[in-house]
Formats: C-alpha cells, sequence, structure tokens
C-alpha cells in the first residue's frame, strides 16, 4: 500500500507545531513579516552582550588588524605577539608565495568569474591538483573555494539516506553540516575511542548500505591526534570508507608536516578520502579533497559546493601550490614550528596551566573553565600585547572554554615564554579575585 502525501493543511499544522517547540509564535496571515529579532540564536546573543556588559568584559572577537596573519600582528596601532592565526609555517607573508598570487592575477585576473564548468580552468588550478594528488600518493585530487564548503559537498554528495557516518564527537562544523546535508544515518563516537567506535561498528554496519568514518588528522580545539592506524584497521574490518580532514594537521604534523600519513607510517591510499584546506598552512583559502580518480570525477560532476560555486581564484591556487612547494622544501620551517610547540607546551605545564590532550604541533589550548574568563583573559592579554582568542560554549562544551593558541615557525623564544608567564600571572589574578565562579547578582535577573 502506497502511503499518500500529506496534505497541504497537515503540513502547515506541523510547522505550526514545530516552531512553537522552538518557542516562536507563528504568523498569522496577512499580519506580514517580522523583524528577525524573534529569532533564538539573536535572543542569545543579546544575552551574551548584556552580560558581558554587566561584568565589564567587551567581546573578543572580529578585532580589527593593521597587518597580515603572522606571529606579530597590528592591533589598535601597537604591534602585538599574534597566537590567532593559522600561519603554522609562516608563509602567508613570504614574498615568494606573494610573487605567485600577482604573477597569476596578471595572466588570469582576479576573478575566475564562475563555476569551473562554465568559466572553465586554468592551469593554475590544474597544476595546484596534481601537487596534491602526488603529496597523498592520490590518483587525484580537487580544489573548491571554501574549505568549509569543501566538507560539506563531499560529505552530502558521497553519502546519502541508507548510508551511515560515525564521526568523532569534536570534528568540525564542516563535517557535521555535510553529514546532516547527506541525509545518511550519523553516529558520533567519543573523542579518539577506538573500543566506542568499535562498538558502534558492531552494532550498526550491517543495517546500511555504505559507511564512511570522518576523523580529523589534528583537532582544531585540542590540539591532539587520531589514533589513524586503529581507524584504518576498523574500516578495513567493517568495510567502510575512510575520511580524514587535514586541515590543521598539514604543515604541523609529520616530521616534514606532510601530515597524518607520515607521522602514523599509514600509507596514504588506505584512506579513501584526504580532505584539507588551503587557507592555514598554504598561505591562501579554499579547500581540497584527494582520493581515486572515481571519487574525484563523482565530486567535479556533481558536488554542489563545486559545480554551482565559483571557481577558487587563480592568485589563490597559484599562491597555495607555491607555499606547497615551499613546505617541501624547507622542511626546516616545520621542525621550527613543532619546537615552538614542544616549548610553549613545556613552559605552559610548568606554569601550572592545564593543556589537556594537546601535542607538540600546532595548536595548543589554555583550558580555563568559564566562558566569560576566557573573554575576559583575552582582554588583559591583549592589554599586555599578547592576541589570543577565547574559544568559548556552544563552541566547546559547558565549562572546556579556553584560549587557543596558534604557533607559528617565526614565534620567536622570548615571546613563547612571555605569553606563557603573562597568561598565568593574569589568569591567576583573575581567579584570585572570583572571576568565573560566582554568579554577580545583576546576571539573575537576565
Ligand atoms: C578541521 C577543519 N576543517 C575545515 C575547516 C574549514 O576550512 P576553511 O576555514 O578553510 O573554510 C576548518 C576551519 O578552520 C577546520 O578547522
Amino acid at each position: 500500500m502506497t502511503e499518500s502525501a500529506p496534505s497541504k493543511a497537515d503540513l502547515v499544522a506541523a510547522a505550526r507545531a514545530a516552531a512553537q517547540r522552538r518557542g516562536l509564535r507563528p504568523v498569522a496571515a496577512g499580519e506580514g513579516a517580522r523583524g528577525f529579532e524573534g529569532h533564538p540564536d539573536w535572543r542569545d546573543s543579546q544575552r551574551m552582550k548584556q552580560v558581558g556588559a554587566l561584568i565589564g568584559v567587551a567581546s573578543p572577537f572580529f578585532r580589527l588588524h593593521g597587518g597580515h596573519a603572522g606571529a606579530m600582528t597590528r592591533i589598535g596601532g601597537r604591534e602585538v605577539v599574534n597566537f590567532a592565526s593559522y600561519d603554522y609555517c609562516g608563509l602567508n607573508a613570504d614574498p615568494r608565495v606573494a610573487e605567485a598570487a600577482k604573477a597569476a592575477i596578471d595572466l588570469y585576473g582576479v576573478s575566475p568569474s564562475g563555476s569551473r564548468l562554465v568559466a572553465g580552468c586554468r592551469p593554475v588550478h590544474d597544476a595546484l591538483e596534481e601537487a596534491l594528488a602526488r603529496h597523498y600518493e592520490a590518483e587525484a585530487a580537487l580544489c573548491f573555494v571554501s574549505g568549509h564548503s569543501t566538507n560539506v559537498s563531499t560529505i552530502a554528495q558521497v553519502m546519502g539516506e541508507g548510508d551511515l557516518i560515525l564521526h568523532d564527537a569534536l570534528c568540525h562544523n564542516s563535517i557535521l553540516v555535510g553529514v546532516k546535508l547527506s541525509g545518511a544515518a550519523r553516529r558520533s563516537f567519543p573523542h579518539n575511542d577506538m573500543a566506542a567506535l568499535e562498538t558502534l561498528l558492531a552494532e550498526n554496519r550491517g543495517l546500511y548500505r555504505n559507511a564512511l568514518i570522518v576523523t580529523e588528522g589534528l583537532f582544531s580545539m585540542d590540539g591532539d591526534v587520531p589514533p589513524l592506524a586503529a581507524l584504518v584497521a576498523l574500516k578495513r574490518r567493517f568495510g567502510c570508507w575512510l575520511m580524514v580532514d587535514e586541515a590543521h594537521a598539514l604543515g604541523c604534523v609529520g616530521s616534514r608536516g606532510r601530515g597524518s600519513f607520515e607521522a602514523t607510517g599509514i600509507t596514504p591510499g588506505d584512506v579513501d578520502i584526504w580532505m584539507g584546506t588551503l587557507s592555514k598552512t598554504l598561505a591562501a583559502t579554499g579547500g581540497y579533497i584527494a582520493g581515486s580518480s572515481v571519487l574525484i570525477e563523482l565530486l567535479r560532476g556533481y558536488a554542489a559546493g563545486f559545480v554551482y560555486s565559483v571557481a577558487l581564484a587563480p592568485a589563490l591556487a597559484a599562491a597555495a601550490e607555491r607555499a606547497l612547494q615551499l613546505l617541501a622544501a624547507e622542511s626546516e620551517r616545520v621542525a621550527r614550528l613543532q619546537a615552538n610547540a614542544a616549548a610553549f607546551l613545556a613552559a605552559a605545564r610548568a606554569a601550572g596551566l592545564e593543556t589537556g590532550a594537546a601535542g607538540p604541533y600546532g595548536i595548543v589550548p589554555v583550558l580555563v573553565g568559564d566562558s566569560l574568563l576566557a573573554a575576559k583573559l583575552s582582554e588583559r592579554l591583549l592589554a599586555r600585547d599578547i592576541n589570543v582568542m577565547p574559544v568559548m560554549f556552544p563552541a566547546v562544551p559547558m565549562q572546556g572554554a579556553r584560549l587557543r593558541f596558534f604557533l607559528s615557525a617565526l614565534h620567536k623564544a622570548a615571546q613563547i615564554e612571555m605569553a606563557v608567564a603573562v597568561t598565568a600571572e593574569e589568569l591567576d589574578g583573575l581567579r584570585r579575585d572570583g572571576f568565573g565562579s560566582t554568579i554577580p547578582p545583576a546576571l539573575l535577573d537576565l
């Protein structure tokens, strides 16, 4: 028996009920559109602003910088030490990368003017994709205009209804959005917990057609790495595909910064979908996938963020390709980055700061717990010429607020020592004043 399609009245009733569950009053016919002030996220953001104003914490976000993002930056007319950029290997201001971008602008213009299907490809696109495919010892690679849309479009294209996606609980938003859009069933496993993943696979694998396991090569909030060899063993045993997001791992992980496969000794071909971004070590913007030629052909023809979105700008493709060459040729950059991260970690631990599971790569969180305490600490550090961003709820769990330090090969030992000492001193001072441990009475009325 076929089910009849829901009537228009059923659909309207379901939409009303959903709106009511979210605390929204449905608009009556003829009432006209209201503004966006009723949106729950708007209300939350306003509440945060009120709380900040009451306890004297300015928003740490959208700071205006007067120079390129690197180990130093200029904020409010002052030179400050910068721990809030992804310039892991110090290539962002490298004149050779800038030269490559400028030459591509002269040859091909600033804008690619449309999707590659329609407006065509430029040799710099092919050169970058060939270089990335060689890097991952893969048959082919494909570049997208943004890293976020690379994950969204790839996962949503490859997976669908009747499939299963298992992802690490700490995976990036772009992975979660792709999973949601795909329509596949989703199971999240606790961070790096292979026993839990194995149980989920044993219970669920047989119920679905295709299964994909997704993880990150270097976790962006915690600065630790996954047990890649164990993931490869599980994907083989249960007949799944494995996707690894190398957004932060490229340049940071492995003795030459080649990424997770170099650090763990797995064969790159053991991973079915290598994903990465051009916006971090490669000093550009955009994202990429490397894998089999069938996978790449599938994405070239159908991935929404590739087919229906503009091509990567030629200047960015050229810059990223040059940065990838420099990464391979100048692996001392990776050694300096990893030495800086190790020095930061050692100094932070000696100063009694909590750095969680972070390893000596490029990301070190300093865990403080309370979100407002993290924001206040960031403000105090800026006043002392250190730029570092807080990560607060809901980006991390309620009591998991932190300052996230991004290290660069260009940081000097003295800058690292100073940043750790000042962080420990200011955090201690704020805690002694009881900041973040009690709720000011005025907040209880909000
Ligand atoms: C793990 C991870 N994947 C994907 C992205 C999205 O990349 P992009 O910012 O280049 O769009 C990010 C962004 O920081 C990330 O951290």
